[in-house]
């Protein structure tokens, strides 16, 4: 593989086993519409044809695959990549037995408030390219570090200008200067400091959980943040049973993320709601918690995503390769189903159709391993597997 870019009219070919479409109306019948003896073809950007190679359309230039399987680039739809510092320390006691706490979070927000832009934006753009190398072509992103008006906003400026999909969570813990006056805190997140993020937002997120946000307040931000046009998301579910699961479906949120601890009524919830289950390993194998139950979810109809939480607290990793392991071998996933939640799934949770799937029409972001076979993600983990990415028909420098 050589293709520095494809564009005009080239032809990506890939051999058996094959090509991931995730499109289930294509190839072997499975839920990753795999295509063997495949053919991709982009032009400006955009995947204009798919299917056997032999029936590919004439093309300026052709590239062999070599046999290498290719798939989507992974969609990670939840991130907080906008911080200061990091938290080695803690992370250190915790593997000597210290417990996971949310109040964390106010280490990262004094490092965050101290930093300037030039700063936040270094770390945020390297996280991104990291995670780029890795196969990550579609990122979100979420602010909750800054926490005042001021230091939200910019966390949000700074994001937009390196990944797509950005989220406001002013409602991430209530900083230490409102601890006596929590509600005061939540004034604050929807008035004055929603006027100054919506402008950079698309979605409104809240940390509903003991110690940070409860139904009351975490309704009271979502609905704010909804009548501004944005659109809900919830970190639900994550440290113990609560009401963010059904507070999310009740009010259509894209997507729960977390879903740790749940009940059957939450289950049954997501079941018949609409909302896409973010599910997060990376935090339980940082945090040593009991990871999610995928396949009850799954078991029930619920759509599931996975992504990295990426963030230098509960889960300091960019690896999608690294959560579809964990996905597969702690919590009940096929290789299949965890590809299509680390792709398809993100795409869902962020209600993309242009990303996550290889179909005409979408964004050419591809991604080749230097493997046979998507299943080699969670069959020999922690192999740097990812040989070669595109994202919008462009190579990324490897
Ligand atoms: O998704 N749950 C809340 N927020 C992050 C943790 C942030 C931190 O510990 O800094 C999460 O796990
Ligand atoms: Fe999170």
């Amino acid at each position: 593989m050589t293709a520095e870019l494809i564009d005009g009219v080239g032809a990506l070919v890939t051999n058996d086993p094959g090509l991931v479409t995730d499109d289930p109306a294509r190839g072997d019948g499975g839920p990753l519409g795999v295509l063997t003896g495949a053919a991709v073809v982009v032009q400006r950007g955009r995947v204009v044809w798919v299917g056997r190679s032999a029936d590919a359309p004439a093309a300026d230039r052709r590239y062999d695959a070599g046999g290498r399987a290719l798939l989507p680039g992974f969609v990670d739809s939840h991130a907080h990549l906008v911080f200061a510092g990091d938290r080695t320390a803690e992370f250190n006691a915790r593997m000597s037995g210290r417990p996971y706490g949310a109040g964390g979070i106010r280490t990262t927000v004094a490092a965050t408030r101290a930093a300037d832009d030039a700063a936040l934006e270094a770390n945020l753009a390297r996280l991104v390219g990291e995670a780029l190398r890795q196969g990550t072509t579609t990122v979100e992103c979420k602010s909750g570090y800054g926490l005042t008006v001021a230091d939200e906003a910019r966390s949000l400026r700074i994001a937009a200008r390196h990944v797509d999909e950005v989220t406001y969570l002013g409602a991430h813990v209530v900083p230490p200067e409102y601890a006596d006056d929590p509600g005061g805190y939540v004034e604050l997140v929807t008035g004055a400091m929603l006027d100054a993020c919506a402008p950079y937002a698309r979605w409104v997120d809240v940390f509903c959980e003991r110690g940070a946000f409860d139904a009351d307040a975490a309704r009271a931000v979502l609905t704010a943040g909804m009548a501004r046009g944005l659109v809900p998301r919830v970190h639900a579910n994550q440290l113990g049973p609560g009401p963010g699961v059904r507070l999310a479906v009740e009010l259509g949120a894209a997507s729960a993320d977390h879903c740790t601890h749940l009940d059957d009524a939450d289950v049954d919830a997501l079941a018949h709601g609409e909302t896409v289950a973010t599910l997060l390993p990376g935090a339980e194998f940082s945090t040593r918690g009991r990871y999610p139950d995928a396949r009850r979810l799954l078991d029930a109809g619920v759509t599931v995503a996975l992504s990295t939480d990426c963030n230098p607290g509960s889960s300091y990793t960019s690896s999608m390769p690294f959560c579809v392991a964990l996905a597969v071998r702690e919590m009940g996933m096929t290789p299949d189903e965890a590809v299509w939640a680390a792709t398809a799934g993100g795409a869902r949770a962020l209600r993309r159709e242009d990303v996550g799937r290889i179909v005409p029409g979408a964004r050419a972001d591809l991604m080749l391993l230097e493997a046979p076979s998507h299943v080699h993600l969670a069959y020999r983990p922690g192999v740097p597997l990812v040989r070669a990415v595109w994202r919008a028909g462009r190579r990324v420098p490897g």
